[in-house]
């Protein structure tokens, strides 16, 4: 008779960022998920992206939605009470300008922000009460695509009509496949005539993309960074953060800003928790991130595919940004 002894994993390599770093700094070519860029140094720093001059999205957008945030509302109410819910809601800055424009449409709302950072939606749940006392705030803490399974279902989130928010360009870090399973994965959850509001990035002129991703006072470096820092913190690594340099390129091919960090030098890396020990050549990177750059071809095709109607569409006076409105088939 013989014994099987199978290796122990160790619980830092069943982690969800053990076991990440793991799979993604043993494979070729390196890559990382950029979830991982999202602890509370991170997300503070992607707060601070969002203000730069060269990042137009967040402003952008804003501008789309303030211009028309009764007009998004009434084709999304379409006569019926109207509740929102937002996926990765963070600090729900942005969502005010259309909460607002429910209570002046249908006196008040109820408002059901998805996120995995529980401190955010506090955050956002203190301010909104205060500010928008008519606005009733049920956040749901989750990944959103379960959030919207765990919580609620197709019956749940209010009665009447129910309005996905799901801006910010977000849908842009993920492949386009898994952004098609995403988009899916909300359309199970709704009912037909249900609606979503979609943000998306437009493909534009790649000086502004590659600015927006490599602003001069180095925000961005500091944020794809910090994944470094990370990694020191969590898992023991020895990452010189100064050993690597911030790179932005535009894949055309792909349609997407693609993020790397470039190793200055041939370095062989410890990761104490992982009993690893990662190698770079010169000049080699780690992909963190892609955001994938839209046209309406693409949008349009995405949501189709999805199980969607496009009803309405809003840009800015450049077309850097487009909001659609689209209703669950
Ligand atoms: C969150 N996401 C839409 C941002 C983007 O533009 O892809 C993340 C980001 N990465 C670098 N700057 C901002």
């Amino acid at each position: 008779m013989s014994a099987i002894s199978l290796p122990k994993l160790s619980a830092i390599t069943s982690s969800p960022v053990g076991a990440e770093v793991l799979s993604g700094l043993t494979a070729h070519p390196k890559t990382l998920s950029p979830w991982l860029f999202y602890d509370e140094a991170g997300s503070r720093l992607f707060e601070a992206i969002t203000e730069l001059p060269e990042y137009y999205v967040t402003r952008t957008e804003r501008s789309i939605l303030t211009k028309h945030a009764d007009e998004i509302i009434a084709a999304a109410a379409g006569g019926r009470d109207l509740s929102m819910i937002e996926l990765g809601a963070g600090t729900a800055t942005k969502t005010g300008l259309l909460l607002e424009a429910a209570i002046r449409l249908q006196g008040s709302v109820t408002y059901y922000p998805i996120d995995v950072s529980e401190t955010a939606l506090q955050e956002a749940r203190t301010r909104l009460e205060v500010q928008l006392p008519e606005v009733t705030v049920e956040p749901v803490v989750a990944d959103y695509t379960d959030g919207m399974r765990q919580n609620k279902g197709a019956s749940g989130f209010g009665a009447g009509r129910r309005l996905v928010l799901y801006i910010g360009s977000s849908i842009g870090n993920f492949s386009p496949a898994d952004a098609l399973d995403v988009l899916r994965s909300v359309r199970s959850q709704l009912l037909p005539g249900d609606c979503l509001l979609l943000g998306t990035d437009m493909v534009k002129d790649t000086p502004l993309l590659l600015a927006a991703y490599d602003d001069a006072a180095g925000v961005t470096a500091e944020f794809n960074k910090n994944v470094l820092v990370r990694m020191n913190r969590e898992l023991g690594a020895n990452f010189n953060p100064q050993l690597f340099r911030h790179r932005a390129r535009w894949n055309e091919e792909h349609s997407r800003i693609e993020m790397h960090l470039e190793s200055l030098l041939a370095q062989r890396v410890p990761i104490g928790a992982l009993d690893l020990e990662v190698r770079f050549a010169l000049g080699e990177t780690i992909h963190t991130e892609n955001s994938y750059k839209f046209t309406d071809q693409r949008v349009l095709a995405l949501l189709t595919r999805a199980g969607f109607k496009l009803r309405r569409q809003w840009s800015d006076a450049n077309s850097w940004f487009t909001v659609y409105l689209a209703s669950a088939n």
